[in-house]
């Protein structure tokens, strides 16, 4: 009785579809059930066995249970031949050769197929979408102070800074707030000493200057100052502003309108309309406000809704809104840093930079600057 080849195969390795290792399975099966039907059942249980290892030592412990050279079933199972008949040997040689050469190559697809798995699973996946490196940008407020300064720069302004901690005189005094003028009740502020205060606006930059440097000049003076406000959606205890100052010979109103019509049309568009009303400021004479048509109802008042029309909340309905405070600079401020104001006349105005971006970008909520959350940040 030659040795039942069937027997020394794990049972455990048979489990399963052969047909990827050796797609002409079925052939194969009936060609050596044909020659000897115990052959046909072990080979396709051997097919099975290599088709279905999950790794390359798997398949190789297979392969070396089958055909290796030692232990290998069908090694022994050829090795009997010489003491079967001579029409058994026949029979069973053939079929053991073609059991021998069609495992073979049932081993060899299985491990190109295990190697290539390998290989896809390390593989760069190109279409994973990246990670995108974090790239910064500036600030909406700075990019909005850049602009201005850019603007102003094409108009002649040069920039001027000047100290964020500043004396009482220059903050009100030398820009001819009394000593307990009313006007300081809109510039409450953080005192740091008796008489030394976190300036409330940038115009002591215009004294600072004026003191320094002799007429002409066209200087715009950034920086950040401060109040003691009461905090809400549009007000903060801090926040910047740029003031401007032209001063010299014939300087007029005129070319006060012209630099503000100028200014606004070049950041809400050029069919900009704007408008002069008269206002106090200690330190300008002649003081005016300049007022823009609202960039969102165009001055209307309403924006058209789905069911009709509603109060356009930029301008309250208004129609304009308030962008800054300017005038011609008070003889008493020329007085102060030593200009004679019968040889020179000036024009000055100063804005918010937070106002601006607000009614620019639509942001409803001042807090919004200073929180540095990224979300918000990253929409300019
Ligand atoms: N300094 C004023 C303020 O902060 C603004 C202003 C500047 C007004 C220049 C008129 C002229 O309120």
């Amino acid at each position: 009785m030659p040795l039942d080849l069937l027997q020394s195969l794990d049972p455990a390795w048979s489990a399963g579809d052969g047909t990827s290792a050796d797609p002409a399975l079925a052939d194969h099966v009936a060609e050596l059930s044909a020659l000897d039907e115990s052959l046909g059942r072990f080979y396709a249980a051997a097919v099975t066995a290599l088709a279905t290892a999950n790794t390359p030592a798997e398949l190789r412990e297979r392969q070396l249970a089958l055909l290796g050279r030692e232990r290998g079933v069908v090694t022994h199972a050829l090795a009997e031949m010489p003491a079967l008949s001579v029409d058994d040997r026949k029979r069973r040689g053939k079929g053991l050769n073609l059991v021998k050469r069609w495992l073979g190559e049932a081993e060899e697809r299985r491990r190109r197929a295990l190697e290539a798995a390998a290989e896809s699973a390390d593989a760069i996946d190109v279409t994973v979408p990246g990670l995108r490196p974090w790239v910064g940008r500036p600030h909406v407020l700075a990019q909005v102070r850049d602009e201005l300064l850019d603007l102003f720069h094409g108009l002649g302004f040069s920039v001027y800074t000047s100290r964020e901690v500043e004396s009482d005189d220059y903050n009100f005094g030398k820009l001819n707030f009394g000593p307990d003028h009313p006007a300081r009740d809109a510039h409450d502020t953080y005192f740091v000493g008796a008489d030394v205060v976190l300036r409330t606006h940038t115009s002591p930059g215009w004294v600072r200057a004026m003191e320094e440097r002799k007429p002409p000049l066209r200087l715009v003076f950034p920086g950040r100052v401060f109040r003691a406000e009461q905090v809400d959606a549009s007000h903060m205890d801090q926040f910047h502003q740029i003031d401007g100052l032209y001063v010299d010979r014939d300087v007029s109103m005129a070319h006060l309108k012209a630099t503000l019509n100028t200014f606004a049309r070049s950041i809400f568009g050029p069919k900009t309309r704007t408008r002069l009303i008269p206002i106090y400021f200690p330190f300008v004479e002649p003081g005016c406000q300049l007022d823009a048509s609202c960039i969102v109802c165009d001055g209307a008042g309403t924006v058209a809704t789905a069911g009709g029309t509603k109060r356009c909340s930029v301008c309250s309905g208004g129609g304009w809104i308030e962008l800054l405070g300017a005038g011609m600079v008070h003889p008493n401020v020329f007085r102060a840093v030593g200009y004679d104001p019968e040889q020179v006349t000036g024009f000055a105005f100063g804005m918010g930079l937070e106002r601006i971006a607000m009614v620019r970008h639509g942001i409803p909520e001042i807090r919004l600057f200073l929180e540095n959350d990224t979300r918000f940040l990253e929409q300019f």
